[in-house]
């Protein structure tokens, strides 16, 4: 009968032997490859000393494939709490040195646990994903598993923040999680996410293609948008986890944290005053203004490689967090086409959910026009981002630097779309359409009677600026009330601070209803 002191020891011995993943060989493996471990991981993200580890002592059931006598503590997952910032998350770490992080149906079990508690008490989940998906071993236990996760992401989404970082080779099931959670960040050249691997494709369809190509963080951020945010490593990766996260309430009953901020409300920007050329087809850049009028150093931009035609990102004016959704002039003009509408969209609607204001600011030429947006179906897809701020019922506020013309007019979080303050800069262009568009309609038939090449252009360009004169500026829409006021560009960060302190206490409803039917 061993005495409570060798009881203890025991648990020491156990507990070291649940440290050491999947022993010494792969753990150094991981680094080698450039990664961090589970356990790394989890130190780097939380609060020093925080983090509390549920189920360490679990094992896998199976009694198949001579995995009867091949089991580890924790399976292959390290889960628990702890803090970031003295604020309470739930945290799984995927640990690859474990059957390649591979899920089994204990696996499965404890990161259900750690969704459901995360649910009892609003707190944030993040996922630290480095996994080869289903344990194949397990077969239907396995998949059984997954469904298990995948129906507590779809209950937790709107609820409390879920965040995901994939940081090795995601495939399958791995890859499916992380896709019904709010944001996806990955570490550059050493994690992927596909459905199924290169060996799979080439298997199947006889395309060779390396990892990188299939599913690397480049592929992810800039070209599929599936991943929002990419860091150099696993440490810069979880940085940003840590960052993104000090901008959302824990749960969507709360308000956003407030931070201190030595920068003043009224700080003027002369810059903004001479920022938008005087040719309105030359770009400026967005980005500047953004950061002229924020808190000094706190915008945080999300999705920066894909869509680029559209800016994204989480900011503060004076120390309150805000969603900001911004057309880029200096890419394609700024247009609004389908991978920009999808992606402000779904952003303006993680915002709505947890009480983030939105600003908006506005230079947008229109939709893209032409065949190829067509047959994507932009109709549906631009439609997402009109629903989005029609239903968003947080703060929205909207600042028109330059072009604001039909459509896209209405759809960037236009008045009508119960938009709450809109300024403009004397620099706006509220129309229908350009001058260019607007002559060859109104004017066409008549253009076209003119014969002579010399006399038709001198007369387009007289009714194009009799047009630019008369349409666009922001005075039409101020004289009906759909911009509030025209302001000076470089009080900016001034009236929006303002806004937001009045909408602060905001409260609005959307009419009761199972759930709005959003075209997806
Ligand atoms: C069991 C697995 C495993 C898995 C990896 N391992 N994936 N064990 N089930 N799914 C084990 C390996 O046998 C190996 O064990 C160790 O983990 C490391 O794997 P390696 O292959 O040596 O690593 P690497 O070369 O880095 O390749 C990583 C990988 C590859 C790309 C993830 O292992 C792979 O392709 N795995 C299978 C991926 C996959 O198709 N998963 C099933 C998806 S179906 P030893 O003992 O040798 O160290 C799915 C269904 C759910 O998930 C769908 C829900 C919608």
């Amino acid at each position: 009968m061993a005495t409570n002191l060798e009881k203890l020891e025991d648990l020491v011995e156990k507990r070291s032997e649940a440290l050491q993943g999947g022993g010494e060989k792969r753990l150094s493996k991981q680094y080698q490859q450039g990664k961090l471990t589970a356990r790394d991981r989890i130190d780097l993200l939380l609060d020093k000393g925080s983090f509390e580890e549920y189920d360490m002592f679990v094992i896998h059931r199976l009694k198949d494939f001579g995995m009867e006598d091949h089991s580890f503590y924790t399976d292959g997952v390290v889960t628990g709490h702890g803090t970031i910032d003295g604020r309470v998350v739930y945290v799984f770490s995927q640990d690859f040195t474990i059957f390649g992080g591979s899920l089994s149906e204990t696996f499965a079990k404890k990161i259900c646990k750690v969704m459901d508690m995360a649910m009892k008490v609003g707190a944030p989940i993040i996922g630290l994903n480095d996994s080869g998906g289903a344990r194949i071993q397990e077969g239907v236990m396995s998949l059984s598993g997954y469904a298990e996760i995948f129906q507590r992401n779809i209950m937790a989404s709107g609820v409390v923040p879920q965040l995901s970082a994939i940081l090795g080779p995601c495939a399958g099931g791995a890859v499916y999680s992380p896709a019904l959670t709010d944001f996806i960040l990955m570490s550059d050249k050493t994690s992927y996410m596909f459905v199924t691997g290169p060996k799979v494709v080439k298997s199947v369809t006889g395309e060779i293609i390396t990892p990188e190509n299939l599913g690397g963080a480049n592929v992810h951020n800039s070209k599929s948008g599936v991943s929002h945010l990419m860091g150099d490593n696993d440490q810069d990766t979880i940085k940003y986890l840590r960052k993104l996260i000090s901008y959302m309430p824990s749960n969507y009953m709360e308000a956003p944290p407030i931070v201190e901020t030595t920068d003043t409300i009224d700080r003027i920007e002369e810059k903004l005053n001479t920022i938008i050329p005087e040719d309105p087809k030359k770009p400026y850049s967005m980005k500047e203004v953004i950061n002229l009028i924020v808190d000094k150093g706190s915008f945080l931009e999300i999705h920066k490689d894909y869509a680029k035609n559209i800016i994204i990102g989480f900011s503060r004016f004076n120390g309150r967090s805000v969603g900001i959704v911004a057309n880029n002039p200096s890419y394609i003009a700024g247009v609004l086409d389908i991978e920009a509408s999808k992606k402000a969209a779904r952003f303006v609607r993680f915002c709505d959910a947890f009480n983030i204001p939105l600003v908006t600011l506005v230079d947008v030429p229109g939709f893209l026009p032409g065949s190829g947006q067509e047959y994507g179906g932009i109709i549906f897809h631009g439609a997402k981002l009109l629903f989005a701020y029609g239903e968003a019922t947080v703060p929205k506020v909207t600042v028109t630097l330059r072009k604001s013309y039909g459509g896209a007019h209405i759809v960037m979080s236009g008045k009508q779309l119960r938009g709450d303050v809109n300024y403009a800069w004397p620099s706006a262009e509220i129309a229908v359409m350009g001058a260019k568009g607007a002559v060859e309609v109104l004017e066409g038939r008549s253009l076209s009677k003119i014969t002579d090449k010399e006399v038709r252009q001198k007369e387009i360009v007289k009714k194009e600026n009799e047009y630019t004169k008369r349409f666009a500026n922001p005075y039409q829409a101020a004289s009906h009330g759909f911009v509030d006021d025209i302001i000076e560009p470089r009080s900016t960060r001034f009236r929006i601070c303002r806004s937001l302190e009045m909408l602060s206490n905001k409260k609005e409803k959307n009419p009761g209803k199972k759930h709005s039917n959003i075209p997806l």
